[in-house]
């Protein structure tokens, strides 16, 4: 009996490794098996002298002892990776799947995407611009006056502020407004949904990013009263048929003359609510006639022509819709909030 032997054999078991049950077997097998190398040096033991059983004896003992144990342990760890035990790098392609969790679409893209389809029934068609805009595109042309407010530091985000025509992150979605102008063939009939930015804090009520669509109408005659039917069929479609709106005289560069439209609440039906604050009517957009100075400053001829313009923000939109309290979740991305909106289609 050679005692080197043994003790390479043991060394070796201690660092066996097998893949499969199988594999673990053959091991089993090999070692402790009739023909086994462990059973083996049983046999051999019966020759060993007496004066060498002790030391041997103990030897061979340990050897086995070390040897039923790793089998086991390579058994355990078998059935670990078995049960998905990632760790162990071994799938088990029996088990049940995961299920497959279907995500919701955000509140602002259904809104966007209504707003979108109803105009488009009526003959509308979808024109985007970029967000980096420059002074004349966002303002200038848009018959802002140099001292106008909304140039200044406090709302706008500029990018470049040196050259006389700054570039900036667009306030508002009519800079698209005179994109179209500018190299669409009349009459023009288009939708502009996009992401806008200004420099407010962040509050439930105010975000530094959101999102406005913008419609303008531009053909020979178009008048008030178009402006009027069209922002009635839009808010009955969007909030429902007994919708009712009203509209208060207001004032944007842009357009002359110009007014703010309310729609009437569609929690209470008018009687009053905390949503409405008890006047049964909901502020939703901006809108007026373009300003024949808009008009000219993109060389449409105002003397012929006449739009309309306007203008909403599709977070207020949403909210009016889902009676969402606080600007802030629609930025969060918290899954209790979107998962709210699985069902919507
Ligand atoms: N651009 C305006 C804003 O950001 C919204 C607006 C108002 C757009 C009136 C228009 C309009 O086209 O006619 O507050």
């Amino acid at each position: 009996m050679n005692e080197k032997y043994i003790d390479e054999l043991l060394e070796k078991i201690n660092n066996l490794k097998a893949q499969g049950e199988q594999e673990i077997e053959e091991l089993r097998v090999k070692l402790l098996g009739k023909k086994g190398e462990v059973t083996h040096l049983f046999e051999e033991f019966r020759t060993v002298p007496p004066e060498q059983k002790k030391l041997f004896g103990q030897k061979l003992n340990v050897l086995k002892n070390n040897a039923l144990a790793k089998i086991e342990a390579l058994k355990e760890s078998l059935a670990d990776s078995q049960q998905g035990n990632a760790a162990s790098g071994q799938l088990d392609l029996t088990m049940p799947g995961d299920k497959m969790e279907l995500g919701a679409r955000h509140p602002i893209s259904i809104t966007r995407e209504e707003i979108i389809s109803i105009f488009k029934k009526f003959g509308y068609t979808v024109a985007e611009g970029p967000e980096i805009e420059d002074d004349w595109h966002v303002f200038g042309a848009l018959n802002f006056p140099p001292e106008h407010p909304a140039r200044d530091m406090q709302d706008t985000f500029f990018i470049d502020n040196h050259d006389e025509n700054k570039i900036l992150l667009r306030t508002h979605t009519s800079s698209v407004q005179v994109r179209s102008m500018e190299r669409m063939e009349l009459p023009i009939r288009v939708i502009c949904p996009g992401r806008v930015f200004r420099n407010e804090a962040i509050s439930a009520r105010a975000h530094c990013i959101f999102h406005q669509v913008e419609g303008l109408y531009i053909d020979r005659n178009v008048s008030f009263a178009d402006l009027k039917q069209a922002i009635l069929l839009f808010a009955q479609e969007m909030f429902g048929p007994d919708t009712k709106i009203r509209m208060r005289p207001s004032y944007f560069p842009f357009t002359e003359p110009s007014a703010e439209v309310d729609v009437s609440c569609n929690i209470c039906k008018g009687k009053g609510c905390n949503i409405c604050k008890g006047t049964g009517w909901l502020e939703i957009l901006g809108c007026g006639m373009v300003d024949p100075a808009v008009l000219e400053a993109s060389g449409i001829d105002s003397k012929e022509y006449s739009g309309f313009a306007f203008g909403m923000g599709i977070e207020r939109i949403a909210m009016l819709k889902w009676q969402v309290n606080d600007l802030r979740h629609y930025f969060e991305n918290d899954v209790r909030f979107l998962r709210e909106f699985e069902t919507v289609i």
